[in-house]
């Protein structure tokens, strides 16, 4: 899984466990921690989960590489651990032998980066590094997220104009549910036609893209989620269907 893919020493053994925040430092000083033999001070050091050999003080620490999928996530599916009765859950769609995987090498629970509305399809990417999901989807980083949009009714010419430039200075959208109302940060319009269209968003509030379009007076009908930062959705994943990220993928996405 994920060969050629390195991260930081000191978060791997925070997330597994090993070390607290406070104490890698320490740990790496006292603590004779060896990669591939070698000893390592560096609480920087770039580890590769996948051929890396980690000892410390003699002993073999084996630390199995965490699991990192994109589904294209299918309409009428929720991304919820729980099934309503109503709709199946994302992770019913996830093959079991990750389950297992995770459990065996005891990884964090296998989790979505975000969240998708039941009726909304595309990527969604699936994890067990804590770290790597909250860094993407914490609104403080600002991945650019983009949608592919259908909207109920056509635009003009003009006002197709129009909304670029509202949509790239940001505007009012009211509450809607108890969620608050908000200014949207500036976003990327692109028309495909007059009635569809791409947004890029660089945050992820609730019915984010139904709200932006509703609050310019039209209706999303259906909306597809197409990347992630740099990493585009796979379009040869039919529906339901989901994939191990390459390294070439990864790296996108850690950059
Ligand atoms: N914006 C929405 O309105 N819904 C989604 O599922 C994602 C973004």
């Amino acid at each position: 899984m994920n060969g050629l893919f390195k991260e930081r020493l000191d978060t791997v053994f925070i997330r597994r466990g090993i070390s607290t925040h406070r104490r890698v430092r320490r740990l790496l000083q006292k603590h004779n921690v060896c990669v591939n033999g070698s000893r390592v001070l560096e609480s920087g050091f770039r580890l590769n989960l996948t051929l890396d050999k980690i000892s410390i003080d003699g002993i073999k620490k084996n630390l199995a590489p965490d699991i990192y999928l994109m589904m294209n996530k299918q309409a009428d599916s929720i991304c919820s651990t729980k099934d309503d009765g109503l709709y199946k859950t994302v992770y019913s769609f996830v093959p079991k032998k990750y389950f297992e995987y995770a459990k065996e090498n005891s990884l964090q629970k296998i989790h979505t980066v975000g969240r998708l509305d039941t009726d909304t399809e595309g990527l969604l990417i699936f994890t067990t590094n804590g770290d790597f999901s909250h860094s993407l989807a914490n609104p403080l980083f600002h991945v650019k997220k983009t949608y592919y949009v259908e909207l109920e009714k056509t635009e003009s010419e003009a006002q197709r104009k129009i909304l670029e430039e509202k949509f790239s200075e940001g505007f009012f959208i009211p509450e809607e549910k108890n969620e608050k109302e908000f200014i949207s940060r500036p976003s990327i319009l692109e028309w495909n036609s007059e009635s569809s269209c791409r947004l890029t968003i660089t945050e992820g509030k609730f019915h984010q893209v139904k709200r932006m379009f509703s609050a310019q007076g039209n209706k999303v009908v259906f909306l597809k989620r197409i990347s992630i930062g740099s990493l585009a959705l796979d379009e040869k994943l039919a529906p339901g269907n989901s994939r191990e990220l390459s390294n070439e993928e990864l790296s996108l996405l850690f950059k």
